[in-house]
């Protein structure tokens, strides 16, 4: 990344920051729950934002994670560490300098109008999902999450959710919550969702669209796939729908179910 891009991002309401680790604690087996003291990031983001955090090792570019949730001036970011730059991550303690960008992305929109709310977490999709629900909390909605996971110990720790939502776990191996996959639970909750938003790996969605889950219920989803820059200069994001060519990472992460040209995405 060069200097000027970095200028480039900072004018577009994001920030560069040189961050201190306030707690960097693995939650599940293989992911990680770390808070920053980062100011100037915390307190512009939305839910279904993400930042660009540079990770030591081996690694070139920088990795976009989600905001997984804010506290004043202090940032959460929820992680697994799968690759060279997060295990790199997952080693860093207290106190330690993590260099981000962000908030980057447009993130989740919730209507004045929406009371009812229902999130769809698969995985990993937890993430972004939790900072989502501590705001709805706030503004005093209805929250129930469809919560899954592979097995029990992959379960995101029911402490680790906001006070007052209505959360139905499901595990693929049935060891926790209701057997099956979240997918599976979707039609007894759609009735009385205002509107549903969803993150989770391509499977989830492709099983959504492919059985038509939603039923016309407007549902915002954040895509996952891979980034370069982050911010809207390799072009390497692009994806087509319904709207012609979008960047994930600046039009996106967040985009409404029915613009996605589900047929054509083959590379999530
Ligand atoms: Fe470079 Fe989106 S990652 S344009």
């Amino acid at each position: 990344m060069q200097e000027n891009d970095i200028d480039n991002i900072t004018q577009n309401n994001a920030a560069h920051s040189i961050c201190s680790i306030i707690s960097n604690s693995e939650v599940m087996p293989g992911v990680f729950l770390m808070w920053l003291e980062a100011a100037d990031i915390a307190k512009k983001a939305k839910p279904g934002q993400f930042i660009m955090i540079q990770c030591g090792g081996n690694t070139l570019f920088r990795r976009p994670i989600s905001i997984h949730r804010t506290e004043e001036s202090k940032l959460a970011i929820l992680y697994a560490g799968l690759g060279s730059g997060t295990q790199w991550l997952s080693k860093q303690k207290e106190h330690t300098p993590i260099d981000i960008l962000g908030p980057l992305g447009n993130g989740y929109t919730v209507n004045n109008d929406d009371k009812n709310l229902l999130l769809i977490a698969g995985g990993m999709g937890i993430a972004p999902l939790t900072f989502l629900a501590d705001a709805a909390v706030s503004q005093g909605k209805n929250v129930t999450l469809l919560l899954g996971a592979q097995k029990e110990e992959m379960v995101f720790p029911g402490n680790l959710l906001p006070d007052g939502i209505k959360c139905i776990v499901t595990t693929d191996d049935g060891s926790m919550g209701i057997k099956g996959r979240t997918t599976d639970m979707l039609s007894a909750y759609l009735d009385e969702a205002d509107r549903v938003f969803a993150c989770g790996p391509a499977p989830m969605y492709r099983t959504m669209y492919k059985n038509n889950l939603l039923m016309n219920k407007p549902c915002q989803i954040s895509l996952e796939v891979r980034m370069a820059c982050g911010m809207g200069v390799c072009y390497g994001c692009t994806i087509n729908t319904r709207h012609g060519l979008k960047q994930v990472c600046h039009d996106g992460p967040v985009f409404d179910f029915d613009d996605i040209l589900w047929d054509e995405l083959v590379d999530i």
